[in-house]
């Protein structure tokens, strides 16, 4: 929730030059053309602007992960599949840097990535992609699938203990984590998971590309695409390779700092929690208090008190 305050002081402040100037530029080219310009528009971006604090919805795009985006934006442009030549090979040196980024952080192999538009894309590639592919060959639930940290109340569900059960039962194991890779620690071998979707706007990292996890031991098949055949079949296009090389390095920065970040939210969370509950009346609190990811505070209105 709250890294944006700490890198929009310190990071964004340290490359704003470089990039809002541009920024501040290309506004007021598209309004001289538009329009003339006027006292409100002549503001720079951020001038003026409400504070965001919806960080479920989505989150700012870290600094740090456009610093290393824009070279792959510019000068490293190839498509990573253009196997034959040295501007192919160099973005998929780095979407194949990426990918093991991702892995990192969620215990994974980097063969067991895949990029994907989206979390929204991720699940329905799980959940209807792999209920295809074993539909004669399963007559049973295939497929479990269970929100890491729900997106509206923080609620985080026991992960680990629905893993072991979904394996036991030989049933696939998948968790929408786009609210929760980065922020909690997630290792998919201790937690028995098959498959992950993962939101790179959730992370500070780009919009428009997710990553899906599927497990290659005991092997998870999805129906394939039709297409190119990128990404193992599972997802054919030309990956972005400046988003993927963006959600590789927000998933870097997450596990640096996922400790120290934690520490931060949860201490501001309580500070906000305890100044509205004790100054307000008829504030309840959403959610469970105990298994709850403190990056997201849910409170209600209420004419009947009902607190805990
Ligand atoms: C839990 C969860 N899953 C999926 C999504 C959708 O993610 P995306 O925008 O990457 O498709 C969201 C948020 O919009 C979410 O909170």
């Amino acid at each position: 929730m709250f890294r944006s305050t700490r890198c929009l002081i310190s990071a964004l402040h340290r490359v704003k030059d470089r990039y809002l100037h541009t920024c501040d530029q290309h506004l007021s080219d598209v309004a001289e053309y538009e329009s003339p310009i006027t006292d409100e528009n002549k503001k720079g971006p951020t001038e003026g602007r409400s504070l965001y604090l919806d960080a479920q919805a989505t989150t700012t795009l870290d600094p740090r992960v456009l610093d290393k985006m824009m070279l792959y934006l510019t000068v490293y442009h190839g498509n990573p599949h253009s196997r034959t030549r040295m501007y192919g090979w160099e973005s998929e040196a780095a979407v194949e840097h990426a990918r093991q980024q991702i892995a990192d952080l969620i215990g994974a192999d980097k063969k067991e990535v895949i990029f994907i538009f989206g979390a929204t894309e991720c699940n329905n590639i799980a959940v209807k992609g792999v209920a295809r592919f074993y539909k004669s060959r399963k007559n049973h639930v295939v497929t479990v699938s269970v929100m890491m940290v729900n997106n509206e109340i923080g609620v985080k569900q026991p992960i680990e203990e629905v893993g072991a059960i979904c394996r036991k039962k030989k049933v696939f194991f998948h968790t929408d984590a786009a609210q929760a890779v980065g922020k909690v620690p997630i290792d998919v071998n201790a937690m028995n998971i098959d498959l992950i979707s993962i939101s790179g706007h959730k992370l500070y990292g780009p919009k428009g590309i997710g990553a899906l996890y599927v497990r290659r031991r005991p092997r998870v098949r999805v129906e394939l695409q039709s297409g190119g055949g990128q990404e193992r079949g599972m997802r054919s296009g030309t990956v972005p390779a400046p988003l993927a090389v963006g959600l590789g390095a927000a998933c870097e920065l997450a596990q640096t700092e996922m400790a120290y970040d934690h520490k931060y939210i949860n201490t501001l969370s309580n500070h906000l929690i305890e100044k509205l509950m004790s100054n307000l009346t008829h504030v309840v609190r959403n959610g469970d208090p105990v298994a709850w990811y403190p990056g997201c505070v849910n409170l209600s209105c209420v004419s009947k008190m009902n607190r805990y």
